[in-house]
């Protein structure tokens, strides 16, 4: 029976794939204020630059290719019952080959009906055009969870946190909830290993730390767990 092996990644995990991270970079977003194309209401004001915006992001995702932090994790699957929890939007990790994971805050290269959130489709190439509209008529809009939105995917995530043997915690500042509430859910006497350049400012207890760059820390982990 194989281990059960958590990881939640954030941003910093895709850093080094050249996509930015979100509050290392004095709080915009590719100098962007989020509420301005990141919230509901942004897309109601000018649905014309958020779409843009997304497909800007589209385009830097599709240019982007996975790192060694997520070749590495996609390799533990060879040893643990893997689920990579991301809040990121990008697709680096399946590009990687992990095989199961969850994605908390939506998947840039998904569209969604304005109208019924379940409908999805897939968008061939970075461009979501004004005008794509879903089976049901309504605007075609990014497969994102806008800031004040549900996290649909949520509970899923708390339940399989709570049966972690192993937990990695990689380039998250930890700083968006509910994403962030989920190491509440990792049993106390699991074992969590997280990775971050600037760990030491995260509250985290009894966590093993790797200050590290995640292309550099996760390898590191990952030939050691492999290794065990
Ligand atoms: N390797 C590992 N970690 C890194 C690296 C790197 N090369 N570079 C930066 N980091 C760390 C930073 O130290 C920080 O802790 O990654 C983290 C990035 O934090 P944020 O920018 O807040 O990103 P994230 O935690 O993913 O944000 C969560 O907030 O804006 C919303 O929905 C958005 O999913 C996002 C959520």
């Amino acid at each position: 029976m194989k281990q059960k092996l958590v990881v939640l990644t954030g941003a910093g995990i895709s850093a080094e794939s050249g996509l930015q991270t979100f509050r290392d970079s004095d709080g915009l977003w590719e100098g962007y204020d989020i509420y301005e194309v990141a919230t509901p209401e942004a897309w109601q004001r000018n649905p014309v630059l958020v779409q843009d915006f997304y497909n800007m992001r589209r385009k830097s995702v599709l240019q982007a290719q996975p790192n060694a932090a997520h070749y590495a994790l996609a390799e533990l699957e060879q040893k643990y019952d893997v689920t990579v929890i991301t809040q990121n939007i990008d697709d680096l990790h399946e590009r990687a080959g992990s095989s199961n994971i969850v994605h908390l805050h939506g998947l840039i290269t998904k569209a969604q009906s304005d109208k019924n959130p379940n409908l999805l489709y897939d968008i061939e190439g970075w461009e979501l055009k004004m005008g794509e509209t879903c089976a049901l008529g309504s605007q075609l809009r990014p497969h994102v969870v806008w800031f004040g939105e549900a996290v649909p995917m949520i509970e899923a995530a708390a339940s399989i946190c709570r049966t972690a043997d192993l937990f990695l915690l990689v380039g998250t500042s930890l700083a968006v909830y509910p994403a962030a509430g989920l190491i509440d859910f990792v049993p106390y006497d699991s074992e969590k290993i997280v990775i971050d350049p600037k760990a030491e400012s995260l509250s985290v207890k009894n966590m093993r730390v790797l200050a590290l760059k995640a292309g550099i820390g996760v390898p590191l982990i990952v030939k050691e767990l492999l290794s065990r």
